[in-house]
């Protein structure tokens, strides 16, 4: 039985407080295929360990019953041992939230405790610890260049999930830059998916941690990764379709996330390719076509989408629709926490028209009194990256990052536009995540398998 309905998983939680049953788990089967109700989604999402600071945003924050996946940024590598170690243990581990007791590090606590409550409470929902990010990407090339550093990336990220009851790993190396970086990540996840598979077949009755790999969307990176050779070991693409134009880094005003090229206004959608010195189309389609013809299911490619928007300043506007857009600039324009960079909930900013693009599925806010162009997506073009990621049979939507969104009971909530447009709730997969971590170094997380009535044996 690959399918679980809604009313199953309520008695099953109270039943299987650990590890699920491995029907539930194999992902062998394409899901599409299998379901009569059509296709099922995944629904993701990032949450950063920095944002219990300036963003004052937690976990107990998190839309957990909107969600499928908690993608959580970043752990680090060590670019001489491979060893993956946690970025910042008072927020991961430490961080007491109401009711936490310290303990002198027997008992997980901070947000990967609270994590493990959310699963508890949410069993379709799962927790992935995500790897590198665009501060750490340069600890991969010599992390992983030998073969000990790669069996040293598998074994501590597993420690790390066997700890801190998490249900796999996201790897965001940003980027391989040749063959050898290719070959090597192959490697890595060919020895990480056998690993883990040692280790469920023996502490946790084989359930299936996943394996995602953060993929580029622009075509210099996806180029050279290794995709239908790293395809049969991983089970998520998350692709991260979003900036592909942004202040710092374009040449004229463009879209951030646009789905389509443009050929009324190409400078709105194409980048700069310094290798080549040329413009290069940067969007969407392009990146799923060649995602889709290297991998095995479309269903294994889930759609990142924006919850931020790039903020162009000083735009020369000589466009004939004033509209901003395609037109040079200078520099970075407001950000929320860093210059040219808004949360989307602070959008559109007062004093600025929104426009949207249904030839390229784009929307911005132009600001002609202050010559401010934010690219962000409205809840309108959300709906349409919906219906287009159902029509190219896609596995489903996750977002950068959790703190940028509108309250989810809002109705310009992006994250909730999207999980509607995509038939709810209800139309998620359904596949329950683990709560059996026997090896755990934490007494709660160990704990909580014991109290199970129908874990595994081991
Ligand atoms: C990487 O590991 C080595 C060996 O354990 C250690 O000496 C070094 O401090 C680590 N690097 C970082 C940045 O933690
Ligand atoms: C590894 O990281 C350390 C500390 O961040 C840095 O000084 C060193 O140059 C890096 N080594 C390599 C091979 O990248
Ligand atoms: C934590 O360690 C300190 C110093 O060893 C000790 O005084 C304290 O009682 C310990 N607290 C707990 C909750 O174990
Ligand atoms: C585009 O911008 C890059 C720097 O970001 C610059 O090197 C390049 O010359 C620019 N191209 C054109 C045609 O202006
Ligand atoms: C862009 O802005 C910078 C700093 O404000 C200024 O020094 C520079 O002259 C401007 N460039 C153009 C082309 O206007
Ligand atoms: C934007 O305008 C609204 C209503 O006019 C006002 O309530 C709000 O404070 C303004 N926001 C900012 C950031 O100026
Ligand atoms: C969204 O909510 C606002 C107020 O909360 C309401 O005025 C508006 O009509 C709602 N829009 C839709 C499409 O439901
Ligand atoms: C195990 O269950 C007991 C009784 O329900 C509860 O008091 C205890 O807190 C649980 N232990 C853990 C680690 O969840």
């Amino acid at each position: 039985m690959r399918f679980v309905s809604a009313a199953t998983l309520v008695s099953l939680a109270s039943l299987v407080q650990a590890a699920p049953a491995n029907h539930a788990n194999t992902h062998a089967h394409p899901r599409v295929a299998a379901h009569g109700g059509g296709a099922k989604f995944q629904s993701g999402i990032f949450y950063v360990n920095w944002a219990i600071y300036g963003r004052q945003h937690f976990v107990t924050d998190l839309p957990a019953d909107k969600l499928t996946k908690v993608n959580y940024g970043f752990a680090n590598v060590n670019n001489s041992t491979g060893e993956v170690v946690l970025t910042d243990e008072w927020a991961d581990v430490q961080f007491p939230y109401p009711g936490d007791v310290a303990t002198n590090g027997t008992q997980l606590l901070g947000n990967f405790n609270q994590l493990y409550k959310l699963k508890q409470k949410n069993r379709n929902l799962k927790v992935i610890l995500s790897v590198g990010g665009w501060s750490f990407r340069a600890n991969f090339k010599p992390a992983l260049a030998t073969a000990a550093g790669r069996q040293r990336f598998c074994e501590s990220s597993l420690t790390l999930v066997a700890d801190l009851g998490l249900d796999g790993v996201d790897i965001d190396w940003e980027y391989p830059e040749d063959a050898t970086d290719a070959e090597n990540f192959v490697d890595t996840v060919q020895r990480c998916r056998k690993h883990f598979d040692e280790y469920s077949a023996l502490n946790a009755n084989a359930y299936h941690l996943e394996i995602g790999i953060s993929a580029p969307a622009g075509p210099q990176w996806y180029s050279i990764m290794p995709v239908k050779e790293m395809d049969p070991y991983v089970d998520n693409w998350n692709l991260m379709a979003f900036d592909y134009q942004g202040p710092g880094f374009s040449n004229y005003t463009g879209h951030l996330s646009n789905v389509y090229a443009s050929k009324t206004n190409p400078k709105s959608t194409n980048g700069w390719d310094s290798e080549k010195q040329e413009f290069t189309p940067f969007n969407t389609k392009q990146a799923v076509d060649f995602y889709k013809a290297n991998v095995a299911s479309p269903s294994k490619i889930q759609l990142g989408m924006p919850l931020y928007g790039r903020a162009f300043a000083n735009v020369v506007d000589l466009s004939k629709d004033g509209r901003g857009m395609g037109q040079k600039f200078n520099g970075s324009g407001d950000g929320t926490w860093e210059p040219g960079t808004l949360d989307y909930k602070l959008l559109p900013q007062n004093g600025s028209k929104v426009f949207t693009d249904k030839e390229v599925l784009a929307s911005w806010s132009w600001d002609a009194k202050r010559k401010q162009l934010v690219s962000f997506d409205t809840p309108k073009v959300a709906a349409w990256k919906a219906d287009y990621l159902k029509k190219e049979n896609l596995g489903g939507a996750w977002w950068w990052e959790s703190s940028g969104d509108l309250e989810i009971t809002s109705n310009k909530s992006l994250v909730s536009t999207v999980v509607q447009q995509l038939g709810g709730v209800k139309n998620f997969q359904q596949s329950l995540n683990n709560l059996y971590y026997p090896q755990s170094k934490y007494d709660n997380i160990r704990g909580a398998a014991s109290n199970s009535t129908a874990g595994p044996r081991r």
